[in-house]
Parts: structure tokens; sequence; C-alpha cells
């Protein structure tokens, strides 16, 4: 496999980088994960935008964005993913110096690397639902920038993968905030829920998507917390993010989700995104 390190293109196993990197040290990096379908890539200005931000935010010394839009295709031309599905991974941190808690000084570059790998779906957890657990938020207040500090995502879902369940769900103050590694809705009253974009979560993509295509296809959405007083309550439950797309939640810890099987809302959304897709590749 073919990565991309500071300026190369090289077999992954080659890409090596400092000790007294940042991002080894202090986890003082950020990240973008881009899925293609076909070898195109997906909302790919949406990651863009989104990776300026955060890039913006920790004050990292990075310009050139179109750059990145470069590597993440030419990743895939040279891994022979031009008409397959695939994720792209790229990282950014604040490059490597001895290990002060200060910034480096400005001549220092950032450390950037990026690969593609071939992706398939987990057809059993989109067809049949997920089980998940609910674990107490305790990331820090800054859950927007996509920093790979990522320690209590981490944590959480291994005790979830422990359990039996696909991903733990964070709840902050009586509230559903978002998963170890996605968005989460829920739906009462076929009215579909989400958490409003706030620094306790990521801005997903494929949050967004799913509320674009409740627009379209004229499904009532609201941008409201999902209350844990409520929760039970809800008919459906579904987590999305640009790996796992739209999978329906059947389980909650030892709670089923309405009866049991991913319910008509989700459906529709997974049957509209498939489309959405479609029509992109056309
Ligand atoms: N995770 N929330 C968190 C905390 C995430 O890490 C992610 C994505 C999402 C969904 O965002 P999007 O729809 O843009 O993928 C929400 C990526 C895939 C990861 O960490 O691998």
């Amino acid at each position: 496999m073919i990565a991309y390190l500071n300026g190369n293109y090289l077999p992954r196993d080659k890409a090596v980088i400092s000790a007294e990197d940042r991002g080894f040290n202090f986890a003082d990096g950020l990240y973008e994960v881009i899925r293609s379908y076909s070898g195109r890539l997906f909302k790919l200005d949406a990651h863009m935008k989104r990776l300026r931000r955060s890039i913006d935010e920790l004050r990292i010394p990075f310009d050139d964005i179109g750059k990145v839009k470069e590597i993440a295709e030419r990743l895939l031309k040279e891994n022979d993913l031009s008409s397959d599905d695939a994720t792209v991974y790229i990282q950014i941190t604040r490059g490597h110096a001895p290990r002060k808690h200060g910034f480096p000084p400005k001549d220092v570059p950032p450390t950037i690397f990026a690969y593609a790998s071939a992706f398939k779906p987990h057809e059993q957890e989109l067809n049949e639902g997920i089980k998940i657990i609910l674990k107490p938020d305790i990331r820090w207040t800054r859950c927007d920038i996509k920093s790979v500090s990522l320690l209590p995502n981490i944590l959480a879902f291994q005790e979830a993968k422990e359990k039996g369940a696909v991903e733990a769900v964070f709840m902050r103050d009586g509230a559903v905030t978002e998963g170890s590694h996605t968005s989460v809705f829920a739906v009462f009253d076929n009215k579909v829920f989400t958490a409003p974009k706030s620094h306790y979560i990521l801005p997903g993509i494929t949050r967004d998507v799913v509320l674009d295509l409740c627009r379209k296809r004229n499904i009532p959405f609201e941008e409201f917390p999902i209350l844990e007083s409520r929760m039970k309550k809800a008919e459906e439950f579904f987590i999305t993010s640009t790996i796992t797309e739209i999978t329906p939640v059947v389980q909650i810890d030892e709670w089923m989700v309405g009866n049991g099987k991913p319910g008509p809302v989700t459906r529709e959304l997974q049957g509209s995104v498939k489309e959405l897709i479609e029509d992109f590749l056309r």
C-alpha cells in the first residue's frame, strides 16, 4: 500500500515519523476520513471545509487545502482504487520538535500523513441493526474539532466491543451528544431528532446529508437534544458516519428499541442515501 508522508508517496511501512512528533507526544493534531464510491470522493468539499476549520482552530500553520484534495485523489490512483469503494485517512500534526508545551518555532513544518484503503460496508449491521451502550461523556468541550486526541472515545468504544456492542454513545447533562465515532439520531412520533451543532459534538458530514434528505423527503426533523428521560419512548435510533453510513440501532444497553428491528424512517433514509450516491456517481 502506498501512503503519503510530507511530500512523498511511499510504501506505508516506510512512512515513519519522528519520536518527537507532537502528534505522538501531545496528540497535537487533527484528522479527516473521506469515503470514496467507485473511485469518487464523496462530499469532498465538506470534508475539506471541516479540515480547514480544525486546522484554524488548532492554529496549525498549513494553508494548502488544495494539496490535500490532490493527495486524496492521487492515493486512490496509486493504490488501484480508482473504481472501488475506499476510505482516505488524512492526519496533520504540528510537526516535530523537542517536547515543550508551547508551539514550536514558526519554521517547523506540520506533519502530513495520508493513506487510502479498500472498504466494504458492514452489510449485516446495515440490514439487521446493532447494539450500542451508553457512557458518560467525559470528553473535553471542543468536540467540534476533529482532533486525534481520542482517548475517551477509544476507552468507551473498547468497552462497547467487550460488551458485544458496536458503538458507545455519550450522554452529557441528561442528553445524548454523539457516539465514539458516529452521530446519533432518534425518532419520536415519526420525527427525527439529533443533537444541535455545538462544541459538544463533531459536525458530522453524514449528519448534514441525513438532515438534507429529511428536508427533501418531507420527513419532519428537529436539531434538538435526545433527552435521557424520553429515550425509551423512541421508536427508532440510528447512528451515522462516513464509515457506518446509516446504521440502525436495535438495542441500547439491555433494552430493545421499538420491536427490535430497524424502523421505517431509518429504512427510508438508508434508501435515500443509496439514491443520493447513485446520483452522485451518474
Ligand atoms: N468518525 N462524531 C465523531 C466523534 C466522529 O469521530 C465521527 C466520524 C462522526 C461522524 O462524522 P462524519 O459523518 O463526518 O464521518 C461523529 C470517523 C469516521 C472516524 O473517527 O473514523
